[in-house]
């Protein structure tokens, strides 16, 4: 069974990779496709995420990137796929991706989509948030696949990241508030 999993990929993160990498054990092949999307502005553009998901997921022998247009319906019958494989985070995530899917039902009947919850450590990650805090100098290391965290920091003119937060120093004890005065 051949399974698509769309998406932005702007940058590709841990979140998504372990999505690939249990998907990767449940189908015969995943075709990881980064829609090429002219509402948004990206960070990375669409040739530069292929080549950061290739990189990261090269050990997969059954993992394929590829870059599409236009309808995830579409395509995924273009490459005679059966299943949209898509992670889900939180509640906030299920609404937008129950209406995603009912709507892709709409269009082919033919295409289920298949929901992996997403493992624990990665329920809070997005791409958003990655970029959120490399534009403030912090460091997701933890965050991304190794190779493409310095790219980031390229994109936001950091070579490697300031201090994170957890890691500064501690803030001084609170100085005691003047008693009020018996009465
Ligand atoms: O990573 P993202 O941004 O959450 O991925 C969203 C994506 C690309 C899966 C979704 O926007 C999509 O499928 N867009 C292609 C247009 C389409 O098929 N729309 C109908 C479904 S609402």
């Amino acid at each position: 069974m051949i399974a698509i999993y769309p998406g932005s990929f702007d940058p590709i993160t841990l979140g998504h990779l372990d999505i690939i990498q249990r998907g990767s054990r449940l189908f015969d092949r995943v075709i990881v496709a980064v829609l090429r999307n002219p509402n948004k502005i990206p960070l990375f553009t669409v040739q530069q995420r292929l080549e950061q998901i290739r990189l990261t997921t090269q050990h997969l022998s059954n993992v394929e990137v590829d870059g599409f247009d236009g309808l995830t319906v579409n395509y995924a019958q273009n490459k005679q796929a059966q299943v949209l494989l898509r992670g889900l985070r939180a509640i906030s995530d299920f609404e937008v991706e129950l209406q995603m899917a009912h709507t892709n039902k709409t269009i082919s009947t033919q295409i289920e989509t298949v929901f992996l919850a997403t493992s624990n450590e990665y329920s809070f990650l997005s791409s958003s948030v990655v970029k959120e805090i490399a534009r403030f100098g912090g460091s997701v290391d933890h965050l991304v696949p190794q190779q493409i965290a310095l790219e980031i920091y390229k994109c936001y003119n950091h070579t490697s990241p300031i201090a994170n937060p957890i890691t500064t120093e501690p803030l001084p004890p609170l100085k005691s508030m003047p008693t009020e005065p018996e009465t």
